[in-house]
């Protein structure tokens, strides 16, 4: 049976090891560089991970950025990172651990979530594309069909603008794609 729950002190390594293992060499590295810096920089982050068995085998982590709306400036949530390890995935881990993170991001009243990923993937999970929605995303190096919102119960129609990044992404340079990358 899976359980979702909040991530602890003690999962650290066993997600980190998840990280290292799903994003492959190299790039594993700075995801987990990134993790360490959203754990630190970012109390109300909501990070969860899901056990089975005992076993931690996925994990995603929800942090406070910001949309430049033309009101103003509104608190929002980004989905990175999420992983699964190798030999779990493919069986609803990444899923139930991105739904039971939009409920509990609605109880809170965060109104919107971007993310950067396969549409194909996320467009099962209540995400669209962010652009057709009168979003702009905040680095061209962003394809447009990877840039994503959900919108939660607490989106109003005035909430549009520009998705803003936290300085830690930025910081570790996990916006968008780099040239080697695209
Ligand atoms: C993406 C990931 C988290 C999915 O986790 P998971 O537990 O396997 O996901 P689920 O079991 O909920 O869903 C699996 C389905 O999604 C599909 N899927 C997985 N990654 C996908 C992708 N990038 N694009 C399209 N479909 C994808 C699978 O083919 C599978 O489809 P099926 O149900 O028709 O067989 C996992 O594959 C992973 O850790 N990948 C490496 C890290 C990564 O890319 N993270 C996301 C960065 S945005």
């Amino acid at each position: 049976m899976l359980i979702i729950r909040t991530e602890e002190p003690r999962d650290w390594e066993p997600v980190d090891a998840i990280h290292r293992a799903a994003f492959g060499d190299g790039h594993g590295d700075v995801v987990v560089g990134l993790l360490d810096a959203l754990r630190a920089d970012d109390p109300t982050a909501v990070s969860l991970v899901g056990e089975r068995d005992g076993t931690v085998v996925g994990h995603v982590l929800f942090s406070r950025c910001r949309l430049d709306a033309p009101r103003r400036l509104v608190d929002v949530v980004t989905l990175s990172p999420l992983a699964v390890a190798p030999a779990a995935q493919r069986c609803g881990v990444g899923g139930e651990l991105v739904r039971h993170g939009l409920r509990e991001l609605d109880a809170r009243g965060v109104p919107l979530v971007f993310l950067e990923g396969d549409p194909r993937y996320y467009g099962r999970l209540g995400f669209s594309p962010a652009g057709g929605h009168g979003f702009r995303k905040p680095s061209l190096r962003i394809p447009d069909r990877a840039f994503q919102v959900a919108r939660l119960s607490a989106h109003e129609p005035w909430m549009t603008g520009t998705f803003v990044y936290s300085d830690t992404f930025w910081r570790h340079d996990c916006v968008g794609l780099r040239a080697d990358d695209a």
